[in-house]
């Protein structure tokens, strides 16, 4: 297809969808203003920390950087003999470290902001789309009509799947959990391009700008076909092909629901839904999963393995497997008069509230607001879905709840998106696979900033050693009259197939 062509057609597309489809509630959401707004010093700015080593009585002068961060390193020279290392920072979880300096978005949790490369969410998810927010986040500026186009055409390009993944995917077992299935495949494109992997093809390949770009318009381009791969391999039927005629968002829809009707079009409501949901996933700084693409790729690995090792942490139900979890538990609570036992539970802390609370969020979560509008448009098209009721009063009884108060629990973005999926028929196991689609373009984006990173290290923590100091080997005899103390293996019961198995002869 020529260029021009291909953008007078992308051209049309983009129009349609981002100001033709809005919401029918026309997601009316307290816009920022960003005029004239300077940024408040970060940490209190720069300057100089005195510290005082009481245990020797020394004083250090140690900088504050711009960011109102000190070097983990000054802390070094503080020594106080003992073995003679210097101070070091014990921080379980990172809580209060940054280990890197990122342009690509912000946070503040406390006053529930959230900026990609300095745009509101709010004004994104409301006029934008979700490709134009993946260049954004990856080359930092909104694109031009021209460049959008040329990136729209190259993802679509790059949106089918090749032979090897699909195969590796068909030998999983059916019910292969969907973000199982996702991993798998995205390993499988690591091996189905060697000659952009550094492990083959040196160190230096993503010095190149074009191979850079490839595996972004790759990976970003396959995801829906991935997801796709994985809602139909427990669905038993076959994956429509891409329609490069259509939008990200409405492809994946076709993708999922065309059944091999080549005229088949999406409903744009529910596909602007679906896209402004990946907008509001897309990106989210240093979290569990963006934190594990840095860790891997920082080793050099190659991109599809980082990104795999990524997707992989995001599947914990701690981080994104958590509206998985918000759904389970609604469905275990069932009704709202069940509502005050489950909260009991949750204060004695024998049950964990899914879709509450967050690492940075200490307000409330600006996602979890547009999800809720997002839910009431989808509920429009598909019925209302009687869990809501639940949800809604669920949170409304733990936010005049003390315990919920003074911890700063409030809902985080988990809390509605699995109703809204639910509601446009998704099972719960493929909620995380809606999340890792579009977040692998916030993990691309901290790929490239990281490979032109002076600072970049390979991601290495330190450790505080609890262990034994030193002994000497015991041998067996020793051993024997020791007293059973300490961890041992438990019991690990052999299966009934194995029972089986040996009770035949000449088994060996
Ligand atoms: C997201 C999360 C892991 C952040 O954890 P964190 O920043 O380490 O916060 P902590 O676990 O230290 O929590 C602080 C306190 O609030 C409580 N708390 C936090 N989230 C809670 C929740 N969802 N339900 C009940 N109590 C919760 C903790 O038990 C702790 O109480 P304590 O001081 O009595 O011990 C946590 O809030 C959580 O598990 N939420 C549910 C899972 C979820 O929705 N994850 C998706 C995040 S987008």
């Amino acid at each position: 297809m020529s260029h021009s062509s291909a953008e007078g057609r992308l051209a049309a597309l983009q129009r349609h969808l981002s100001a033709g489809v809005t919401l029918s509630n026309g997601l009316e959401l307290q816009q920022t203003k960003s005029a004239g707004e300077q940024r408040p010093a970060p940490g209190g700015g720069p300057g100089t920390l005195t510290i005082v080593d009481n245990r020797t009585g020394k004083k250090y002068d140690i900088k504050v950087d711009e960011y109102g961060t000190i070097p983990a390193n000054s802390l070094k020279q503080i020594k106080a003999g003992g073995d003679g290392v210097g101070l070091r920072t014990y921080d379980p979880g990172y809580v209060n470290t940054s280990a890197v300096k990122s342009a690509i978005s912000f946070i503040d949790g406390d006053k529930g902001i959230l900026r990609y490369r300095g745009y509101p969410i709010e004004q994104l998810a409301e006029r934008s789309n979700f490709t134009e927010v993946a260049y954004l986040l990856i080359y930092g500026e909104l694109p031009s009509s021209k460049e959008l186009a040329r990136w729209d055409e190259a993802l679509m390009r790059h949106s089918a799947v090749p032979d090897a993944v699909e195969r590796a995917v068909a030998a999983l077992p059916h019910d292969a959990h969907f973000m199982g299935i996702v991993l798998t495949a995205i390993n499988a494109l690591s091996t189905v391009h060697p000659e952009q992997n550094p492990a083959l093809a040196g160190q230096n390949i993503y010095k190149s700008k074009e191979i850079q770009d490839k595996q972004i318009v790759r990976l970003i381009g396959k995801m829906p076909a991935i997801a796709a791969l994985a809602y139909h391999r427990a669905s038993g039927r076959n994956i429509s092909q891409p329609n490069q005629r259509l939008s990200y968002s409405e492809n994946f829809l076709y993708m999922l629901d065309a059944a091999n009707k080549p005229g088949y079009k999406p409903n744009p409501r529910l596909a602007r839904a679906i896209d402004i949901m990946f907008t509001l996933h897309a990106e989210h700084e240093m979290n569990c999963s963006t934190a594990a693409a840095r860790h891997l790729a920082s080793s050099g690995v190659d991109v599809y393995t980082a990104i795999a090792g990524a997707v992989g942490a995001l599947y914990g139900p701690l981080h994104g497997g958590a509206n998985e979890a918000v759904l389970r538990m609604l469905e275990r609570i069932g009704s709202v008069d069940n509502i005050g036992p489950f909260l009991e539970g949750v204060k004695n802390k024998k049950e964990r509230m899914f879709g509450f609370g967050h690492r940075v969020y200490k307000n409330f979560d600006p996602r979890a607001k547009i999800i809720r509008e997002v839910a009431e448009e989808v509920f429009q098209i598909q019925g209302r879905d009687p869990l809501i009721d639940v949800a809604v009063e669920l949170e409304k009884r733990a936010r005049a709840d003390d315990y919920f108060v003074k911890r700063n629990l409030y809902p985080n973005v988990d809390f509605y998106s699995g109703l809204v999926y639910r509601a446009m028929g998704f099972p719960p196991q493929f909620f995380t696979v809606l999340f890792a689609v579009p977040r692998v373009t916030g993990y691309l984006s901290h790929w490239r900033e990281q490979l032109t990173d002076p600072d970049v290290k390979i991601a290495r923590p330190q450790q505080n050693y609890t262990g034994v100091w030193l002994r000497d080997y015991e041998t067996m005899p020793q051993r024997q009259n020791r007293q059973m103390m300490g961890d041992t293996l438990g019991e690990v019961a052999p299966s009934n197939a194995y029972k089986r198995r040996v009770a035949g002869s000449n088994w060996s």
